[in-house]
């Protein structure tokens, strides 16, 4: 454990701070934080509900499991289903890509290497409806400034299954009292949206000031090398930056993003969309302060 504000002093700290506690003034003695992971699976059972009512596919919604794993507690096998979930449904290559419309794929072993890397906190989290893989997510956990940064790494829905509340569910899934920020990078808005959700907040209510004046430092400490690495771009962050993003990174990952912009525009006819537009190889980048950290885990 850390002293809370000892490794980086600067303005956007204490605005962190203030974020997540409102009541930290910036002259309080420093306080310890202890971080306790859950290192045990957890399973929800969900029995149909409203988001079980088909709106787009006619797919029949019994039973929903949620069930999330440590790093520790993912076997191969999980990870071969993971990855044909994701092989199968996330999306085609792009026409400035290496294999325009061919689908995006990845391996188990790929998935173990970039998403849950040794030494480092990170889960995965998956849903079941009636017995079949219908959801997937990966997530890591790291520390910055003595605040605990859960960062969702995957998402995909398997298509027939989409717009009935998986993934908003599989994230609130991966949530935790411990947390104090949540992030995510996605070429998809409908994940920024079921992110802002799931995390407590309106995509409208997201405070880019909180985005603007923490990115940079929390995404250089992840343990994923992607989320260190990734270029932050956007007016938000360089005023002279003219691309039509406002929150955003340049991840050179150049996806097919017919589908995205179609749920863009849709996104944007029901609510003031606040991250801009999608240039090819960029990414949205959103990050927001948990509305859900029990205010006693701040201090020991
Ligand atoms: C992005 C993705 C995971 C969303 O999964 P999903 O299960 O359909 O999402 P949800 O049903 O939980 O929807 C979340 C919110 O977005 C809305 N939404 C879902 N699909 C939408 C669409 N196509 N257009 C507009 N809004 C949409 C939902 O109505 C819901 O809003 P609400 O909370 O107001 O009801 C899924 O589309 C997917 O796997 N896409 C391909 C892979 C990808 O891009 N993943 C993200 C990269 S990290």
């Amino acid at each position: 454990m850390e002293e809370q504000g000892s490794s980086v002093p600067n303005e956007a700290l204490s605005f962190l701070d203030r974020a997540i506690n409102p009541a930290i003034l910036p002259s309080s003695p420093p306080r310890r934080l202890s971080v306790k992971f859950n290192l045990e699976p957890s399973v929800d059972t969900i029995e149909s509900s409203w988001r079980n009512i088909p709106r787009q596919s006619s797919v029949k919604m019994h039973k929903q499991v949620y069930e999330t794993f440590t790093r520790e507690e993912v076997t191969d096998t999980m990870l071969d289903e993971a990855a044909k979930l994701f092989s199968e449904h996330y999306g085609t290559w792009g026409e400035h890509s290496h294999s325009p419309g061919k689908p995006v794929k990845l391996s188990g072993r790929r998935l173990r290497e970039e998403y849950l890397p040794d030494s480092s906190a990170s889960y995965h989290a998956r849903v079941t409806v009636d017995g079949n893989l219908a959801g997937s997510a990966f997530a890591c956990r790291w520390k910055h400034d003595n605040k605990t940064i859960c960062w969702v790494t995957q998402l995909v829905v398997h298509r027939d299954y989409r717009e009935h509340g998986l993934a908003a569910g599989i994230l609130r899934s991966l949530r935790s009292d411990e947390d104090d920020v949540y992030g995510i990078m996605s070429s998809h808005p409908v994940a920024c949206l079921a992110a802002a959700r799931s995390f407590g907040r309106n995509i409208e209510d997201v405070s880019l000031d909180f985005v603007r004046a923490n990115a940079e430092m929390i995404m250089r400490a992840s343990p994923i090398s992607y989320v260190r690495e990734a270029r932050l771009r956007g007016p938000l962050f360089d005023p002279g930056d003219q691309t039509e993003i406002v929150s955003g990174v340049d991840t050179q990952f150049f996806i097919d993003h017919e589908e995205p912009l179609e749920a863009l525009s849709t996104v944007k006819e029901t609510c003031e969309w606040p991250l801009g537009d999608l240039p090819d190889g960029y990414e949205y980048l959103l990050i927001v302060p948990s509305k859900y950290r029990r205010s006693k885990s701040l201090i020991t």
